[in-house]
This record gives structure tokens, C-alpha cells and sequence, in this order.
């Protein structure tokens, strides 16, 4: 049997997990442990490019976004499941990666002035922060991966992973095959505000999200604008409730509700009890799955070291290589 491709994401540690991130990338790493030999790793040290002053929640937040991992079908028997500051190689590879990155190129890395702007941080004037997207480069070089499964943000981050790539094998020879993104088509997943889902905006609804609160939540969602009375008609495809129920209901339901909605058929709370126990019955699985996780204290920490163990074996391989390649061999 040939060897199977490989497969390689992560996400900086953010605690406990919701639907926006089930459907925006969890379900799809699932599926792709079928076919890939997968490895998922938890960022913490690109958390610290941000959070460098504020360090207390990150490995809590990376405890509990593993748990959240598991509970939605990750299978540490498949992937390999790890910590990313667990495994120093990943700063030795960035150390080499840098000596030939040029600083300009970092500068124009979309990300870094955006991030910068978009939060009036003055602190993030740094050279963590700048060499971010390198950091990057060395975790999906690291494994030789194929393919990243990010989203279309990360684009230009896995185009200077392919750069630097290119430029070590240049400079040292042939070491690395460029990896691709793969942008895989994701629903719409709004907030309870209409926005984006996002911890941040305070409109997600989490993995652990209790009937009732998930009630609390949708309940009071706004709709299409046009529906101020019962008797207005509305445009479903304009509704955030309506994308909700795209992702989590039968396409009679659906069909039942775009009709309902856009000929007054069917006022806004019909609508919304319709699309509720459907959230439940998607959230409860998981959240067996996460009582049963959370009920053996050490599995979490178990899985990562068992998970860390095989990164750090693959990461050995892939040093000695590059290290051979650039004569530094370890004396
Ligand atoms: N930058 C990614 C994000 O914010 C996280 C990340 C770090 C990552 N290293 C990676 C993603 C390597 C894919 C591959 O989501
Ligand atoms: Fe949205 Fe449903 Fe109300 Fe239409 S009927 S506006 S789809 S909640």
C-alpha cells in the first residue's frame, strides 16, 4: 500500500468551541481522516504572537478546544492529535526558515497590517507577531503535508509556505513538496446577531449549549427586516434563521419554511420552533460524547501526549533531513 497523503491543520487555542467552527471546518477534518493521514494541532504559539501578556487561559482554552476536538470526531486512533509548543522543532525550523525570509515579505503578509488596524494594538509591533505566517510555514512544512484545509483568510499564509518551500530547496536542494490549500465549500453560519459566528461578537452558539439556552438564543434572533407584522411577506435568503435551518434541517422543512416566509404562510416563532429541536438533536451526540470525555479526567492529556509522541518522531525525521541538506548535521 502506498503511503497516504498527509493532511495538516490548526487552530490557535480558543476554548470551548461552537457551531461556527463545527461547520466552518471541525466536520470537514473529520471526513478527511478517512482518506488522509491527518494531523491537527492546537497553535499555542501563534496564540502567544497576540497574548503575549496575558498567558494564564491558554492551556486551559487548549484543554478544552481538544476535548471539544474529540467530542466531534476527531479519533486520536486516526490522526495524530497534538500541541504545537510540545514540539521544539517547530521553532528550530522557523529559526532556519528565517535566516532567508526576507522582512519585507512578512510586511506585505495581508494579516499582519490588517490585524494590527483592525485592533489599534500598538503592541503587536513585533517580531513574533511579524514572523506569524513563518511560524506558520514551519508547522505544515514540519509534516510534509499535501494539503491544509483552511479557510480563504489563510490563503496568503500557505502561499508563503509555498514560497519558502520553494526557496529552501533553492538554496539547500530538494526537501519540499509545496503543500495546497484546500478550500472546501462551508455553509453560511451566522450568529444569533445576523453577523459571522464569533466568540467575540457574543452571537455563537456553543457545542455545550443547553436546550434552554440554545431557546434563549435563536428565540429572540432577528429575521428578515421586512417581516415587522405577521401579514409581511419576507426573503427568506435574507434571514439568518434561514441559513440556520439550510444547515440543520430536511429539505421539506426548508422548503416548508422559504414558502411559509415569503407568502406570510408562517409567522417568525413558527419558524424558529421548527428549526430548534433540530439543533438539539445535532448538539446532543456531541455533548454525550464531551460528558464522557470530561468523566475521565487525564484522556485529554492523555491523547496529546500519545498525539505529541508521533509528532515529535515525524518532526525528527523532517529535521534530519533539512538539517543534512543544509550541512548541520547534528555532531
Ligand atoms: N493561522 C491559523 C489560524 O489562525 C492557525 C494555524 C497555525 C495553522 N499554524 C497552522 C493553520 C498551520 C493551518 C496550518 O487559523
Ligand atoms: Fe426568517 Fe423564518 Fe421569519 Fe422568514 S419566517 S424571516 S425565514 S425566521
Amino acid at each position: 500500500m502506498t503511503e497516504r497523503k498527509r493532511v495538516l491543520s490548526g487552530n490557535r487555542p480558543s476554548g470551548k468551541l461552537h457551531l461556527g467552527h463545527l461547520f466552518g471546518a471541525l466536520d470537514n477534518w473529520v471526513k478527511l481522516q478517512e482518506e488522509y493521514r491527518c494531523f491537527y494541532f492546537v497553535a499555542d504559539w501563534h496564540a502567544l504572537t497576540t497574548e503575549y501578556k496575558d498567558t494564564d487561559k491558554i492551556r486551559e482554552s487548549t484543554l478544552d478546544m481538544v476535548a471539544d476536538w474529540l467530542a466531534v470526531g476527531l479519533d486520536p486512533d486516526h490522526s495524530v492529535i497534538f500541541v504545537q509548543s510540545s514540539i521544539k522543532e517547530h521553532a528550530e525550523l522557523e529559526l532556519l526558515f528565517a535566516m532567508f525570509t526576507r522582512i519585507a515579505r512578512l510586511e506585505r503578509v495581508p494579516s499582519y497590517k490588517e490585524i494590527q488596524q483592525e485592533t489599534g494594538r500598538q503592541d503587536l509591533d513585533t517580531i513574533g507577531f511579524l514572523s506569524y505566517p513563518l511560524l506558520q510555514a514551519a508547522d505544515i512544512l514540519m509534516y510534509r503535508a499535501h494539503y491544509v484545509p483552511v479557510g480563504i483568510d489563510q490563503m496568503p499564509h500557505i502561499e508563503l509556505t509555498r514560497e519558502t518551500a520553494r526557496k529552501f530547496n533553492e538554496l539547500y536542494g530538494h526537501v519540499f513538496d509545496e503543500p495546497e490549500g484546500l478550500l472546501t465549500e462551508v455553509p453560511k453560519v451566522p450568529g444569533t446577531d445576523g453577523r459571522k459566528m464569533s466568540k467575540s461578537y457574543e452571537n455563537a452558539i456553543f457545542l455545550s449549549d443547553s436546550p434552554e439556552i440554545v431557546e434563549k438564543k435563536v428565540l429572540p434572533m432577528k429575521t428578515d427586516w421586512r417581516r415587522q407584522k405577521r401579514t409581511d411577506p419576507g426573503v427568506p435568503d435574507e434571514c439568518p434563521v434561514f441559513d440556520l435551518h439550510r444547515i440543520f434541517s430536511a429539505p421539506e422543512v426548508i422548503d416548508w419554511a422559504r414558502e411559509g416566509c415569503s407568502t406570510a404562510g408562517i409567522g417568525c416563532i413558527d419558524c424558529k420552533r421548527k428549526l430548534l429541536p433540530r439543533i438539539y438533536e445535532a448538539l446532543e451526540p456531541i455533548q454525550n460524547r464531551r460528558a464522557e470525555i470530561n468523566s475521565k479526567p487525564d484522556y485529554v492529556v492523555d491523547v496529546l501526549h500519545a498525539g505529541n509522541e508521533s509528532a515529535r518522531s515525524f518532526a525528527r525525521e523532517t529535521m534530519d533531513i533539512v538539517l543534512d541538506a543544509m550541512n548541520f548535521q547534528v555532531l
